[in-house]
């Protein structure tokens, strides 16, 4: 447990991922402060149910960064903030790449002028682009496919470069898909717009969307949908804990997938969820997307091994039964 005065700072503290990473610091004995604009984050969440302090503000403003830094002992940044769809970022790719890259430099020139130099990063397996191998070893080529992918992927050699050049240390993570809710039901998903595969089939299943759509029953897969790797939030904000104390005990800068290292159809999850909520869940299939490669499932070895990583939710239903939780309690419907 660290002494009550290691204080972190959590970029994005206020979405999905990094509330569940707050929360799993609290838990841990850390001080946290989140900075999050809002832009897709929820207020309540960190001021009601986390109850630590937030600073409501963008990362490419430098002099609420120096602030932050001048009047807080901060050892080391978590930093979630992004933007993350996929699709918007092809078609508004200098949305994405001011925000994903420029946002993230300034805030890293903020550390080094503030002598902070412990940095956990969320990148992603659009870094990949197409896969060659499954699972996906980190030392798998990137060729991103979508400005998105391009932009984690520019931070991810900003990040080599400054160790080399400042001693600036830091902890990659490439996640793929993040899924599940808090156990307890405490926080879970809520993005808007919705575009992740399981809380869409459970708005499905709550009757707030009339259906669900498959995109290609043609892929070379044994059901002919694409399969993917969820991995549990709660798991994911586990790791995060873990690559924290690995910088914190002045380890080098590293890379690491956070996967599931199993993979589930698109209609594996639509079963399974029929089968967790007990509801019908229509599906619509329509062709494949472009761009969607059929397989994408990491390889979470490096992880165990070199951290001690352990997800302790790798099961599907698991994974659905917390998602479902949340959402019925969400939607009022207990
Ligand atoms: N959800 C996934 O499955 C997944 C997969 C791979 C990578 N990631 C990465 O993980 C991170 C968190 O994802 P999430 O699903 O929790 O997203 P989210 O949208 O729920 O959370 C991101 C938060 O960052 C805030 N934010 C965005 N830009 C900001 C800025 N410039 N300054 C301050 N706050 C800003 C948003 O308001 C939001 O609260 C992102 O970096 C994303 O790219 C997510």
């Amino acid at each position: 447990m660290p002494s009550k005065k290691t204080t972190i700072l959590v970029t994005g503290g206020a979405g999905y991922i990094g509330a569940h990473a707050v929360l799993a610091l609290q838990h841990s004995g850390y001080e946290v402060i989140v900075l999050d604009n809002l832009v897709y984050g929820h207020r309540d969440i960190v001021e009601k149910i986390l109850q630590v302090e937030l600073v409501i503000g963008d990362t490419s403003d430098r002099q609420l960064l120096d602030h932050i830094f001048a009047t807080h002992k901060i050892e080391a940044v978590m930093h979630f903030a992004a933007y993350a769809y996929v699709g918007e970022s092809m078609v508004s790719p200098a949305k994405y790449y001011r925000n994903n890259v420029v946002g993230t430099l300034i805030l890293l020139e903020a550390m080094l002028d503030a002598s902070v130099r412990k940095f956990v990063f969320s990148s992603t397996c659009a870094t990949y682009g197409r896969s060659e191998t499954i699972p996906i070893p980190e030392t798998h080529s990137q060729q991103p496919i979508n400005p998105y992918g391009a932009s984690k992927l520019m931070v991810e050699r900003i990040l080599r470069d400054f160790d080399t050049a400042y001693d600036f240390k830091s902890v990659t993570f490439r996640y793929f898909n993040a899924a599940g809710a808090n156990p307890t039901g405490l926080i879970g998903e809520n993005h808007t717009p919705e575009t992740h595969l399981i809380p869409l089939i459970l708005l499905a299943a709550l009757g707030k969307r009339e259906s669900i759509s498959i995109f290609g029953t043609d892929y070379s897969t044994p059901d002919g949908t694409c399969i993917r790797d969820y991995t549990h939030v709660t798991d994911i904000a586990q790791a995060h804990l873990l690559g924290l104390e690995y910088l914190l005990k002045g380890k080098d800068t590293d890379t690491f997938n956070l996967g599931n290292g199993n993979g589930f159809s698109v209609r594996e999850v639509i079963e399974a969820a029929r089968h967790v909520t007990q509801q019908e869940i229509p599906v619509v299939e329509y062709p494949r997307r472009p761009g969607d490669p059929s397989i994408l499932v990491g390889s979470n070895d490096k992880a165990r091994k070199i951290l001690g990583w352990s997800p302790q939710y790798l099961d599907l239903n698991q994974i659905l039964t917390h998602a479902w939780q949340w959402h019925q309690q969400q939607h009022g419907k207990q």
